[in-house]
């Protein structure tokens, strides 16, 4: 028996946030912009709105997708590092909203790689036996852990949502083939949010240190990111012998398209290959993969049959992979 995934969901914002409107705010251009991200505009919550709102949404269209019934849902696991706040867990809000009332839940933090550790933590208690059907909602609010003064960061970051439910297949070659999960914690100060945990609880000295929005060291984490992308996706397909030939898509984290370029380049894979959205909703961190991916199944890019490759890295440091026969 294996996990597969049996429908997805998205959910963004309704609110845009051109490149133009970030001009107004920090000494930063279109065409800069453009050019050494690829980013083009993204979404941002409406005040009031927060991670469930979004996770819901997603939720529910992967719930439809896959002809599943709330109650029948067995666990909710949300991948988020912005979640509605620290207690309770995000997977708890939308477990009672969603009505999924026999559902256990809980939160993962992995920052971009949270969907592919998420739907690790899915696929072990699909195989387990443990559980037939679980939610992944990968939810993320950066705007509220966006410094909208640091040209640096913001930038770069965009709100979204998306889900899939994972439950059983006794199909041969079909469904999550493998998963690879990393992590370095010594470059964690590469990327981080130093504010609002327990080292720095709220004060007034933290919020003047404007320790509550992301800092970020964005050159090393580039070249971090090419080197540790590529490697996911060759260790991805070691175990099945699989080549770049035979990969019809590759889903990776979205964060920059030159990042997504050189890996490409490295690893002699078409750009074609690679599902793209940062240009329409920029580095929406552990939902990036998940709403890619939805948008790629909703279009028909992806279809029964598809050799798919998940490839993340975020801050931790942490990076993953996964090999999906859909
Ligand atoms: N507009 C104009 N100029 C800018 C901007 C901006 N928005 N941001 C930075 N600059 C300037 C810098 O100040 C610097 O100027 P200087 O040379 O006078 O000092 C110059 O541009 C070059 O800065 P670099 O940081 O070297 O630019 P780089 O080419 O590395 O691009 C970027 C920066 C886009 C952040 C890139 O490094 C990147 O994408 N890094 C990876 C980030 C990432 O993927 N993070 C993912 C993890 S997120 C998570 O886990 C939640």
């Amino acid at each position: 028996m294996r996990s597969h995934i049996l429908g997805t969901g998205s959910y963004v914002p309704k609110q845009v946030l051109t490149n133009a409107d970030l001009e107004q705010l920090v000494d930063t251009s279109d065409s800069w912009i453009v050019e050494r991200t690829g980013i083009r505009e993204r979404r941002k919550v409406a005040p009031g709105e927060a991670c469930s709102d979004l996770g819901i949404r997603a939720a529910q269209q992967a719930l439809a997708a896959a002809n599943i019934q709330s109650a029948d849902v067995d666990l909710i696991i949300v991948a988020t590092c912005t979640g509605d706040s620290p207690l309770p867990s995000t997977a708890s809000l939308i477990q009672y909203r969603l009505g999924a009332s026999r559902a256990a839940a809980f939160d993962i933090s992995a920052a971009c790689c949270g969907f592919v550790y998420a739907l690790s933590a899915a696929d072990a208690f699909i195989r387990s036996g443990q559980y037939r059907h679980v939610l992944v909602i990968a939810s993320e609010v950066m705007s509220s852990v966006t410094d909208w003064t640091d040209r640096n960061t913001c930038v770069l970051f965009g709100d979204g949502a998306g889900a899939v439910v994972v439950g059983r297949t006794e199909e041969e070659d079909r469904g999550l083939l493998s998963v690879h999960l990393h992590a370095d914690g010594r470059l964690s100060d590469l990327i981080c949010v130093p504010g609002g945990g327990s080292s720095f609880p709220a004060s007034e000295s933290m919020l003047a240190e404007r320790l509550q929005y992301v800092k970020m060291r964005g050159n090393e984490t580039f070249k971090i990111a090419v080197k540790t992308m590529e490697e996911a996706v060759r260790e991805a397909l070691a175990p099945h012998n699989l080549t770049m030939d035979d990969i019809d898509y590759l889903v990776p984290h979205q964060a920059n398209i030159r990042i997504l370029k050189a890996v490409g380049q490295r690893l002699g894979l078409s750009m074609e290959k690679v599902v793209l959205n940062l240009d329409r909703f920029g580095n929406t961190s552990a939902a990036s993969i998940p709403l890619a991916l939805d948008e790629a199944v909703r279009a028909g890019q992806i279809r029964p049959g598809s050799l798919i490759v998940l490839a993340a890295f975020g801050a931790g440091l942490t990076w993953a992979s996964g090999v999906v026969r859909w």
